[in-house]
């Protein structure tokens, strides 16, 4: 693939090729790989991410999987292993968060895998409640509901998950209108499986309601209380919304960002800092009456070409290597202008987009993720992101920012830019930063207040110790949102840098901590991962050493964080003098 590396023209056609791939009619694609791997039946097993790789890209082991069916196989199984002091996790079925929530610690800890808890247990329509297993997908969620005229108001956009691990870690669509975006808020009742003394067996079944404080902390458990067996959503009759993309430059976004959320219940951002531009979603609810069949596909979450996968990873490696930023603001250009007129995968009918507004039902239009579809041989099609094809890799990093601070945010990261015009061009290669919308949750590890979530997606090498090109302004942008302004960070996404000194930025840490100690004192479902981020183990989750802060393990400190052998020192930011970021120096 050497002719890539310097034929521009060949590369554009490429990168076409990729969005075109929406319309070629493929049939082989790919389901994500079982992110648990077991050398002997369902014994001595890894795990791993959808991504393949922990941000400290480690492997877990664990001794053990097991794949209950129903409740009373959970119980027996938290019994067992209570008994026997074995260490807990749940897993499911494509464990897409990125930090390590789902490793037992040691080598002799279980799995309690979700894969076959994926029933729709109850559907009340006159309630409008539906109760499932926790392992049901979204996409199945989404889909049942619709079928029996209702829906789930907000949602994430990727329907991979499942409710089990959506609610653990606290994911969310966009809406700053009634009960807010993140899905957690509808769930008003759940039942959850934690380890209990001998008198009880031990293991126990808590049926945690609406009124019952602990849902507040079951909501959002990062998976240390215990199994959640299954959850009692509270929906809406199914309804229709109205999308419009609008195109406008980014010099009143700091303004813009706050009353946008207010003007439309769906309303979202997706910023392209280096382009000085923002696409504004306006979508709003109307009534069924209103004409339009319009589905979202979003082109992002399609299954893709391996060879477009590969081509396109090779020549951003090429980019990264030469240093070519200028290249890389073309790509991003690119991109951008290529969903654009793709319409980021909507269409009014199914087929084919014909223009602006798309009219559609909710549970056409709330989630997408058709790379997920299985036929074949991942070597032909896979999701963008599938370790099994050499296709993207990257680092995410995602925070939420109250709105009372958002103004100020934006605005410096407008200062970067002005500094550093092509800065952010890498983030516009993965369609820049994507602004959503969360409401303040009586969750005690849910959002504190009302803010905007900011998503940036970039490049991560293959080798650790490598830098990115403009290592630096993105590791400024991240200590800005985290440190200067107090970003809560994603509980499913992120570096390691994000999650330090976590458990102050939590008013109601300390309930969690009860009832975290009340469920299951011997702490059988906690790692040392999640005891350092909930503050009850010294030295937090940072790992200093060579090259650490490249992969966002630790902020540098020392010139040996960054890598000095390749030009990189450790230097205090451009505009947040408290930042310390590997800087490129050129002598
Ligand atoms: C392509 C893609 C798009 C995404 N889009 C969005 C988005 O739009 N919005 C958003 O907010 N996030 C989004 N995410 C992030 C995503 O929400 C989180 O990674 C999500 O939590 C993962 O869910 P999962 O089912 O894969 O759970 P896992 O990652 O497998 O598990 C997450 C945690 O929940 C625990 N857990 C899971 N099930 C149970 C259970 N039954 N009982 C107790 N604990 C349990 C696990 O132990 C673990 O600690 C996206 C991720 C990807 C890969
Ligand atoms: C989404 O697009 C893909 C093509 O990439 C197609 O195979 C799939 O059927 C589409 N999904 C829906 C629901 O139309
Ligand atoms: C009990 O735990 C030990 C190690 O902690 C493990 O080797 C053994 O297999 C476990 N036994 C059962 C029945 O789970
Ligand atoms: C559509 O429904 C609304 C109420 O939901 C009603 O006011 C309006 O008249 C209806 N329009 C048509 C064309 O039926």
């Amino acid at each position: 693939m050497l002719y890539l590396q310097s034929n521009n023209t060949m590369f554009r056609l490429l990168l076409l090729l990729k969005f075109a791939s929406i319309w070629i009619c493929v049939v082989n694609s790919s389901p994500p790989e079982d992110p648990i791997k077991c050398s002997f039946q369902h014994q001595d097993c890894t795990i791993t991410n959808s991504y393949g790789a922990f941000p400290d890209r480690s492997v877990c082991r664990a001794a053990e999987v097991a794949y209950p069916t129903t409740e009373e196989e959970i119980i027996s199984v938290v019994a067992t292993a209570t008994m026997n002091k074995t260490k807990m996790k749940v897993a499911t079925r494509f464990s897409h968060s990125i930090p390590k929530l789902v490793c037992p610690d040691g080598e002799d800890g279980l799995l309690i895998s979700t894969k076959f808890l994926n029933r729709v247990l109850e559907i009340d329509s006159l309630s409008m409640t539906m109760r499932v297993e926790s392992g049901v997908t979204l996409r199945q969620l989404i889909h049942e509901a619709a079928e029996a005229g209702m829906a789930l108001p907000h949602s994430p956009y990727w329907w991979g998950l499942t409710i089990g691990g959506l609610i653990g870690t606290g994911a969310h669509g966009s809406t700053l209108w009634g009960q807010g975006s993140s899905v957690h808020d509808y769930v008003i009742q759940l039942q959850i499986i934690t380890p209990a003394g001998p008198e009880e067996g031990y293991a126990k079944v808590r049926t945690l309601a609406n009124s019952d404080p602990d849902l507040n902390a079951a909501r959002v458990s990062l998976g240390v209380l215990g199994v959640i067996s299954q959850v009692t959503l509270k929906l809406q009759p199914l309804f229709k919304r109205s999308i419009t993309h609008s195109v406008k430059n980014d010099l009143d976004l700091g303004d813009q960002a706050t009353s946008f959320g207010y003007q439309h219940e769906f309303a979202d951002l997706t910023w392209y800092p280096s382009q000085r531009k923002v696409v504004y979603r306006i979508d709003d609810r109307v009534s069924s009456n209103v004409s339009g069949n319009g589905l979202n596909n979003f082109s992002g979450f399609q299954s893709t070409l391996s060879l477009v996968l590969a081509i396109l990873r090779t020549t951003e490696e090429n980019q990264e290597r030469k240093g070519d930023a200028d290249e890389k603001c073309i790509n991003g250009k690119l991109t951008t202008s290529t969903l654009k007129i793709s319409a980021y995968g909507l269409t009014n009918d199914g087929f084919a987009f014909t223009g602006y507004p798309v009219v559609g039902y909710q549970n056409h239009l709330q989630a997408s993720g058709s790379c997920l579809d299985s036929y074949k041989d991942a070597h032909i099609t896979a999701c963008p992101w599938d370790p099994r094809v050499k296709g993207l890799f990257f680092h995410q990093t995602a925070f939420s920012i109250s709105l009372s601070k958002v103004k100020n945010f934006i605005q410096d990261v407008q200062k970067l830019v002005e500094l550093e015009p092509k800065g952010m061009c890498g983030v516009e290669q993965y369609n820049g930063i994507v602004m959503r919308y969360v409401k303040t949750s009586n969750a005690y590890l849910g959002k504190q207040e009302d803010a905007v979530d900011f998503d940036f997606t970039y490049f991560r090498s293959k080798d650790p110790m490598n830098p990115r090109l403009y290592e630096d302004i993105l590791e400024e942008v991240e200590q800005i949102g985290l440190f200067k302004y107090g970003g809560l960070p994603h509980w499913g996404k992120n570096r390691n840098v994000a999650f330090e000194g976590m458990s102050n930025k939590y008013k109601n840490a300390r309930e969690f901590l009860k009832v975290k100690e009340t469920y299951d004192p011997l702490g059988l479902f906690s790692s040392e991962w999640t005891d350092k981020v909930l503050g009850l183990r010294d030295g937090g989750v940072n790992i200093v050493g060579k090259g650490c802060a490249l992969e966002g393990l630790c902020v540098c400190s020392e010139d040996i964080h960054c890598a000095p052998s390749k030009g990189y020192f450790c230097r205090p930011g451009k505009i947040y003098k408290y930042a310390r970021v590997c800087t490129h120096l050129t002598s």
